[in-house]
């Protein structure tokens, strides 16, 4: 089992959505010049290590997680060189590097794809997919009933094509899933995870991480298969025991999107010899709410203690509502599917517990995830309706307002052409979005940017303890780490008396006249 010392137990890790983050030419698309040069504004904010959403080569018909080339960065952001120099220049100033590597599917550009539809049905081109007939009598019905994994959308997973074969795709039409029963397949993304650990990468997210695996009957959802023909299949965890003895080589590590409502089940990929972590979905889907919130935190400490794996905590990424946002509405929890455009928002509100709620997941036992401008505490975007380029919410029929108003273009510079970001933004930055800018909030005591920094610096004080749950008011969160540093969040209507204390290290807001802890306001004490 592993060594308390080992960096990704107790990590703070920065996700970088390159599209978005910062522009080195001027273009409108953020590329990895603009992340070179903020790599000292990223090891100013004291994180450990930058996790990149797919940064290869792409058509981008989502988001990049439709890969045309893993071994090639899109132009767009740079090139492979490039690349090299910045993990080796991140790693000057103590940071680490994870890619995203997305083995369920491949870009419909891609070399394999092509070829599978040039060599026709029957062919060995098309093995590495999953091709079939169709159902009906002249095969015009798809294969079978699959329901799309982009929660909402209505249409099939199946497209046909013009020779009359089917091929199945979880995703868009553009992302066609590789069947992963061949061992080209699993020998290729060795090959890759091999390729990225040579050039100094730390570590691998690995995307719809419980999706590869297919029943190849591909029988259909209404003859109630059992085990499921494509959600968390056994064969996953043979795939990922051979995936970590590659990374072992290199001292690599995993964090695994497995989005698994049972725990039992999830704990499964974090055994010893298979995934080292997984994203923590419940976590990041809890209403703000201080019951629900301690039986997530509760149940997510249980469900790795027996596999000796640190639990993660998220509170958003490049698909979900920006927390700001999402604490500011009458649901707070987060649910694909009821995502609605012009649902009511105080965003006031919201920044005040996404500010708490910082407080609390940096004192949490285990690796926590930063999604790029949620230290800059910026809200879900309204993106115009002719300017939305992400396929969810084409795939809803418009419905689902999709996922761009995460992904809005940072500001970086209060004075500066389209606040610092670049060129001409690729999805336009809403009206006020330079009084987020990071040169402002770095010279602010008492923005979201100085609050994250103080919490990072200060994080360690927690040490290496596990959590005591201390006793607490209903609505009061109160724990203590071994180290004697505590932490305690109020979400109760009323006041709460702060526990007896040495020094108060940080908080999220101030505290009342009589010193108590207010509404949505959380403190670390030293005890
Ligand atoms: C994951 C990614 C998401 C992408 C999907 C298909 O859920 O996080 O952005 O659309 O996989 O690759």
């Amino acid at each position: 089992m592993g060594q308390p010392t080992e960096w990704w137990r107790s990590a703070v890790i920065y996700q970088v959505y390159v599209r978005s983050f910062a522009d080195g030419d001027a273009d409108g698309t953020g590329d990895l010049a603009g992340v070179r040069a903020r790599l000292p504004y990223l090891a100013e904010l004291g994180v450990d290590a930058l996790w990149f959403t797919p940064w290869y080569l792409s058509p981008l018909k989502d988001g990049g997680y439709d890969v045309a080339d893993y071994r090639a960065i899109d132009p767009a952001f740079g090139t492979l060189a490039e690349a090299e120099k910045l993990i080796a220049e991140a790693r000057e100033l103590g940071i680490r590097t994870l890619v995203d590597i997305v083995p369920n599917h491949v870009s419909d550009q891609h070399p394999w794809f092509r070829a599978a539809l040039a060599a026709g049905p029957g062919s060995p081109e098309r093995e590495l997919f999953h091709f079939r007939r169709g159902r009906g009598a002249d095969g015009e019905l798809p294969p079978n009933d699959w329901p799309s994994q982009f929660v909402g959308s209505t249409e099939p997973v199946w497209t046909r094509l013009p020779d009359g074969d089917w091929y199945l795709h979880l995703f868009t039409p553009e992302q066609p899933d590789l069947n992963w029963g061949h061992p080209a397949v699993r020998q290729e993304h060795e090959d890759i995870l091999r390729f990225w650990f040579e050039r100094g990468v730390a570590g691998v997210r690995i995307d719809s991480a419980a999706l590869l695996a297919k029943d190849p009957a591909l029988p259909s959802l209404a003859d109630r298969p059992d085990p499921h023909p494509f959600v968390d299949r056994d064969e996953l965890h043979d795939i990922y025991r051979s995936w970590r003895a590659v990374a072992d080589e290199y001292d690599g590590v995993f964090v695994g999107e497995v989005w698994l409502p049972d725990t039992e089940r999830f704990a499964r990929y974090l055994r010893p010899d298979e995934l080292h972590t997984a994203f923590n979905f419940s976590f990041l889907s809890c209403p703000w709410d201080a019951e629900r919130l301690r039986t997530s935190i509760d149940t997510t400490l249980a469900e790795h203690a027996p596999v000796g794996a640190p639990a993660t905590w998220v509170l958003c990424n490049h698909d979900v509502t920006r927390t700001v946002t999402r604490y500011g509405r009458t649901d707070t929890g987060f649910d694909f599917a009821t995502k609605a455009f012009g649902t009511p928002t105080d965003v006031a509100l919201g920044t005040r517990r996404a500010r708490a709620a910082a407080l609390l997941s940096l004192a949490l036992p285990g690796t926590v995830y930063v999604y790029q401008g949620e230290e800059l505490g910026l809200p879900e975007a309204d993106i115009p309706r002719d300017r939305i380029e992400d396929p969810m919410h084409f795939r809803s029929g418009g419905s689902d307002p999709g996922r761009d108003g995460c992904r809005v273009p940072l500001p970086w510079a209060a004075e500066a052409p389209h606040a610092g970001f670049g060129g001409e933004p690729w999805l336009p930055q809403p009206d006020g979005w330079a009084g987020y800018a990071a040169d402002l909030q770095a010279a602010d005591p008492g923005s979201m940017l100085t609050l994250y920094r103080e919490a990072i610096r200060l994080r360690p004080e927690f040490g290496e303890g596990p959590l005591t749950w201390l006793p607490a008011p209903d609505g009061v969160l109160a724990f203590a780490r071994a180290e004697g540093v505590l932490c305690v969040v109020n979400l109760a209507d009323t006041p709460a008396e702060l526990p007896a204390h040495s020094a108060l290290l940080l908080a999220s807001g101030p505290l009342d006249s009589a010193g108590r802890l207010p509404k949505d306001v959380a403190v670390w004490l030293r005890a």
